[in-house]
């Protein structure tokens, strides 16, 4: 059930972000509207409710009292549309119509300043008609009265602000892709700044606890993954670049490079993008034109840096010079953009898309050297002992029973620290509860305990 729960506000957030992408009406948006539709009619006819209540506490979607992961990081924009409209949830109705729900999805897009109550939010949705969709108040009534904000998260904030949350970070990563995506499809100018601030927070937050942010990496989001593509991987390359021990303005600068490698793709429809089935010869040229299209896209563009359009350009290409776009012989490739294109294939392999499952990382390194000349071999062994075989932010359940979060990669690469987050008997801790466990110290407790088994996915399904 709780997945489902997920799949449905999933639908109405992936419907608005490509409102904000197409114009009203547009077959994608209304494919989105009715599949939402049909999925809460199957949800009331199950549960037997009559309505269907998403609450809003400190920036997550919560239902039933428990948050919900993966809509939070998907959904920011309804998140902020909900708090420009002041009202601390949102609650479809059993008599829920289409129609509603693409006026709902149209304000979305045209409210552009926050309301000065929820009476009256109330009254716009009256005006505009939609009656199956309510507004309700705050759980908590500190949150009423905050003046409208609407800066976004990351702007104006200094390191210790809300944006520790991991969350909001990888939320906030998220959405700033989102919106260089749409930006980038319609013509218009990148908001490149954005993405610099939003990669400086990433990196002072990552310095101190980066495996929260990496746990994140296993998030599958099944039709818009060239988005989490892009930030998982900003984050591993951040996370590199601060093991190697990077000038903070390389680390900076590689994080931003790589949250827009991909921007050549948002001019190719995503019909193809996301096909399921293979592709034709001319939509395969297409795909392979992108990091030509991302590079053209950025020299448009007035904030770029020269490693922006040498990551758009190059990250396709490989060590032995082979790869797309063609490489001229006498062409010399920067180490971060070697570095990139490690992080970008390791992404590929190890995340889930819509045409295969998730592979484990240790399979993903053994594919990579097995393609001999693909990768620089020096860079190719560094990624492979700081990420290890057990990277930060995955899980991995413990031969006695225990399930804990990877904060790093152990002395030995088969025992990492570990922070222990749910019990044997099935308890999760919570987070004040959970402790350190590093397998890699010689003590009599540790030496006895082994990882058992890398848990995929894990993030995804018990949150
Ligand atoms: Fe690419
Ligand atoms: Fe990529």
């Amino acid at each position: 059930m709780d997945k489902k729960i997920n799949d449905i506000l999933i639908l109405l957030c992936k419907g608005i972000s490509n409102r904000k992408l197409y114009f009203p009406g547009h077959p994608k948006v209304i494919s989105y509207a009715e599949t939402f539709c049909r999925e809460l009619a199957a949800f009331f006819l199950m549960s037997k409710k009559e309505e269907f209540f998403v609450g809003i506490i400190d920036g997550h979607f919560i239902f039933n009292g428990k948050r919900l992961f993966g809509p939070t990081v998907v959904g920011r924009q309804l998140i902020q549309f909900m708090e420009m409209l002041r009202c601390g949830g949102v609650s479809f109705k059993k008599d829920l119509t289409l129609d509603d729900v693409s006026a709902f999805m149209d304000l979305t897009d045209g409210l552009r300043t926050p309301l000065n109550s929820l009476q009256e939010a109330r009254d716009l949705f009256k005006h505009k008609g939609i009656l199956s969709i309510t507004l309700a108040g705050h759980y908590n009534d500190q949150l009423m009265t905050g003046a409208p904000d609407s800066k976004r998260p990351w702007e104006g904030q200094e390191t210790g602000g809300f944006l520790q949350s991991p969350t909001l970070i990888y939320q906030a990563l998220f959405d700033v892709v989102t919106r260089a995506y749409g930006d980038a499809a319609y013509n218009r100018e990148l908001d490149i700044d954005s993405a610099r601030s939003v990669s400086q927070f990433m990196l002072h937050f990552t310095q101190q606890n980066f495996a929260d942010v990496m746990q994140y990496i296993h998030y599958p989001d099944y039709d818009s993954y060239t988005i989490g593509h892009s930030v998982r991987v900003s984050s591993i390359a951040v996370f590199l670049g601060m093991k190697m021990s990077w000038p903070e303005e390389s680390i900076l600068a590689i994080g931003t490079a790589a949250l827009l490698h991909d921007i050549g793709k948002s001019k190719i429809l995503p019909e193809i993008l996301y096909k399921k089935s293979s592709l034709s010869d001319d939509e395969f040229r297409l795909i392979q034109d992108h990091p030509k299209v991302g590079t053209e896209l950025l020299l448009a563009q007035k904030d770029v840096s020269p490693l922006d359009i040498a990551a758009a350009w190059g990250h396709h290409q490989r060590y032995d010079g082979r790869g797309y776009p063609h490489k001229p012989a006498w062409t010399v490739r920067s180490p971060p953009i070697a570095l990139l294109q490690i992080c970008d294939v390791f992404e590929a392999l190890t995340a889930v898309r819509p045409y295969k499952q998730a592979m484990d990382p240790q399979r993903a390194f053994s594919v990579m050297i097995a393609d001999k000349g693909a990768f620089h071999p020096n860079l190719l062994s560094a990624f492979i002992s700081l990420i290890g075989i057990y990277p930060p932010g995955t899980y991995v359940e413990l031969s006695d029973g225990r399930i804990g979060m990877v904060t790093g990669a152990g002395k030995i690469i088969d025992r990492p620290q570990l922070r222990i987050t749910c019990l044997r008997d099935g308890t999760h801790l919570k987070k004040e509860d959970q402790y350190d466990v590093d397998l890699g110290t010689t003590n009599r407790t540790s030496l006895s305990l082994k990882v058992k088994r890398l848990l995929l996915n894990y993030l995804a399904t018990e949150q």
